[in-house]
């Protein structure tokens, strides 16, 4: 039995946030509500899609300079995983790195995270995992491993980070550094920005996964908190914002309607978008400069042949 340490503030699941996303000029809900069981097994699906470059191209890299990093992490170190999912990207580091101390996987998605964790555990005998229920763009607290760690090594792979604004992303890197410890660094996948027509087909894939990814969110909102969206009245839009370097996804609706959710009503009229979720794409030196007003210095930087994407060492300044 894995017993996780949940934060105290994981209050993700609060109807009025919901509402007050729907009742902004820009009607949005928050990509964090994707991640049901459904959501998450759609998650895993995308990632296999082949338009879907992000995922296949990350774990390449990490492959092809696992020694590297090996070397940098050093012995005996904490592996904290924000937004840990079904930490298929882990395996390759979880297999490699020296001595690890501990792995912390850190998600909102309690089922997710303890399914995940249990599995890990029959992989990796031996390895102490302590899986922690969180909503992670809050500060949590760690839990304390049997072997003491010589440094905490923050992972948020998956380019997760270009969910967040960029005023958001530069508040969740300083939790990233205070989650770090003084010793500490982070090692993070960040997507980069490249030919907008290849980063558009990621987000339509011919198969409609991601379709049904982007609707799936109201089918949560449904069950989780009594909203009445019909799923048949909203279609995927998923487009390429070039100046602000990030796609944009959003759910159509194809007529006025009112939709009650959590004792409010919504009035949404036809043509009219929710936001659902950004992913923003960063260039090196774009990224580099949001990562030292948050306290970290980019130490290394690995990408593939195309530079379609990039795996970032970061240490403390
Ligand atoms: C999990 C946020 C990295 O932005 O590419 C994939 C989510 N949404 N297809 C991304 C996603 C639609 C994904 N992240």
């Amino acid at each position: 039995m894995i017993r996780p340490l949940r934060s105290s503030d994981a209050t993700f699941d609060e109807p009025g946030e919901i509402v007050a996303g729907l009742q902004q000029a820009e009607k949005m809900i928050s990509p964090k509500y994707f991640y049901d069981e459904r959501g998450s097994q759609l998650f895993d699906e995308i990632t296999r899609l082949p338009e879907y470059y992000p995922t296949k191209t990350e774990l390449g890299i990490v492959q092809a300079n696992i020694a590297e990093i090996t070397e940098l992490v050093g012995p005996q170190a904490s592996l904290i995983e924000f937004g840990s999912g079904s930490s298929h990207k882990t395996r390759t580091l979880l297999e490699n790195l020296d001595q690890l101390a501990v792995y912390v996987p850190v998600d909102i998605s309690e089922e997710h995270l303890l399914q995940s964790a249990r599995q890990l555990r029959a992989e990796f005998a031996g390895l102490e995992i302590l899986p922690v229920v969180a909503d992670f763009t809050k500060p949590f607290g760690l839990p304390t491993p049997s072997i003491m760690p010589l440094r905490n090594i923050v992972y948020f792979p998956g380019s997760t980070i270009g969910n967040f604004t960029h005023d958001a992303a530069h508040d969740l890197l300083e939790v990233m550094h205070h989650e770090a410890g003084e010793h500490g660094a982070l090692l993070i996948g960040v997507d980069l920005q490249k030919d907008p027509e290849v980063i558009e087909l990621a987000y339509n894939d011919s198969a409609g996964v991601t379709a049904e990814f982007n609707v799936n969110i109201l089918r949560h909102l449904n069950r989780e908190f009594g909203a009445d969206f019909d799923l048949d009245t909203f279609s995927h839009s998923a487009e390429y914002n070039e100046p602000e370097g990030r796609i944009e996804i959003r759910l159509i609706s194809s007529r006025d309607q009112v939709i009650a959710i959590g004792g409010a009503e919504i009035s949404i009229a036809e043509g009219e978008g929710i936001l659902t979720e950004y992913s923003h794409k960063y260039t090196l030196g774009g990224f580099a400069q949001m990562a030292g007003r948050a306290g970290f210095r980019v130490d290394r930087v690995w990408t593939d042949a195309d530079n379609l994407f990039s795996v970032q060492y970061c240490v403390r300044q």
